[in-house]
């Protein structure tokens, strides 16, 4: 989806489509998934700090989307087990987001339904389609789908949803999700809508009508 010359590159630092492509080429990530993570990346963060500081700074001004590396992911669009549309359950169903992510309030993650969720409708929807048969048998032996995740900030960094909702839905009148995630009701298949980088967080954290926090540790651990 994403033109970025640094995708093939930024796509194998954090998170890869091949796990083998990851195992290859992740030294820098596997710094900041050790499992002493905190201590070692506020070490490389300081030093890191230090160098990157004034070019840190320049590129805020800048957008910070032309640094090398920065841009991670973006278009991902990884195929999913049982091909889940949005843009018919979302989208022409008009079922809410919250209906099924329905611990983003509440929670820093958001979840992905669980089974029974999805089987309140089909134990009775479309139960002669052949993908709902698949899913009424895993549910029926207790198993769940094994999703594939699309959007995935490297270890170093904190998120939060429920931290984020109320603010951007107040200013924008508008449900927050699509702020960050796009058009996700006119997905057949989910796509990584934004870059994630830092310069995408502190740009929206930046704008007058948020003034979000912006120092070094309120995203960093
Ligand atoms: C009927 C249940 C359902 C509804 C309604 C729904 N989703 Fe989802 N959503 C899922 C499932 C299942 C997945 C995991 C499979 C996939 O990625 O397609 C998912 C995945 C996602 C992801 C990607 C998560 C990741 O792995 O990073 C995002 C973002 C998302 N949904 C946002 C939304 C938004 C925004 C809405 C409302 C416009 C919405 N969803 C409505 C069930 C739902
Ligand atoms: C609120 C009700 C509702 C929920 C909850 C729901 N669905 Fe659906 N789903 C529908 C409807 C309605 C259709 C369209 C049925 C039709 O085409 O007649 C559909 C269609 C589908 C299809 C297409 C089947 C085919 O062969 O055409 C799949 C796959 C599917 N849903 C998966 C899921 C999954 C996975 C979940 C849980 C994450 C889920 N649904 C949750 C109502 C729901
Ligand atoms: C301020 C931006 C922002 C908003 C608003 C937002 N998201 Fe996200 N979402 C993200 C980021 C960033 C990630 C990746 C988080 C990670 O890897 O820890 C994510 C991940 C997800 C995931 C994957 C599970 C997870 O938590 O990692 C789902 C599902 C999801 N979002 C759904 C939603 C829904 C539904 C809404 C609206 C109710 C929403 N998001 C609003 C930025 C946002
Ligand atoms: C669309 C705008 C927007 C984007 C994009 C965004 N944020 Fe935020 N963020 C906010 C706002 C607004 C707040 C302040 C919420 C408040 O004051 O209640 C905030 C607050 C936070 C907080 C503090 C939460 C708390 O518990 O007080 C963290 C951490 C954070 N953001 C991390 C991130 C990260 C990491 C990203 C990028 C992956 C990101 N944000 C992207 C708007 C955004
Ligand atoms: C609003 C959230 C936010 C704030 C504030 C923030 N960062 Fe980040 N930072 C991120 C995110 C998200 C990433 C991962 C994506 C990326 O590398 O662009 C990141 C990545 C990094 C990286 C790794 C870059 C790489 O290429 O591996 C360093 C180093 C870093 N930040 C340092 C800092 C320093 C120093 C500050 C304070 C001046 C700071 N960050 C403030 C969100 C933030």
């Amino acid at each position: 989806m994403s033109s970025s010359i640094f995708d093939s590159d930024s796509n194998s630092r954090f998170r890869s489509k091949s796990q083998a492509q990851f195992q290859s080429h992740s030294q820098v990530s596997n710094v900041f998934r050790n499992n002493s993570g905190s201590v070692v990346v506020k070490a490389v963060l300081g030093v890191v700090a230090l160098a990157l500081g004034g070019l840190i700074l320049f590129s805020f001004s800048k957008g910070c989307n032309h640094q090398p590396g920065i841009g991670y992911n973006q278009g991902y669009q990884p195929e999913q087990p049982i091909p889940f549309d949005h843009s018919l359950h979302a989208g022409q169903n008009q079922i809410q987001c919250k209906y099924c992510h329905n611990q983003v309030e509440r929670s820093t993650h958001s979840n992905i339904p669980a089974l029974s969720t999805c089987m309140n409708c089909h134990l009775v929807v479309k139960t002669d389609s052949p993908l709902i048969q698949k899913m009424r048998e895993a549910y029926d032996k207790g198993d769940s789908i094994p999703w594939v995740k699309v959007h995935m900030l490297p270890d170093h960094v904190k998120f939060n949803h429920s931290a984020h909702l109320e603010k951007i839905e107040k200013h924008t009148g508008e449900i927050a999700c699509k702020t960050c995630h796009g058009p996700i009701e006119t997905m057949k298949v989910v796509y990584q809508h934004s870059t994630l980088s830092m310069g995408w967080c502190v740009n929206c954290h930046r704008e007058p009508q948020y003034s979000a926090p912006l120092n070094c540790s309120t995203c960093h651990h």
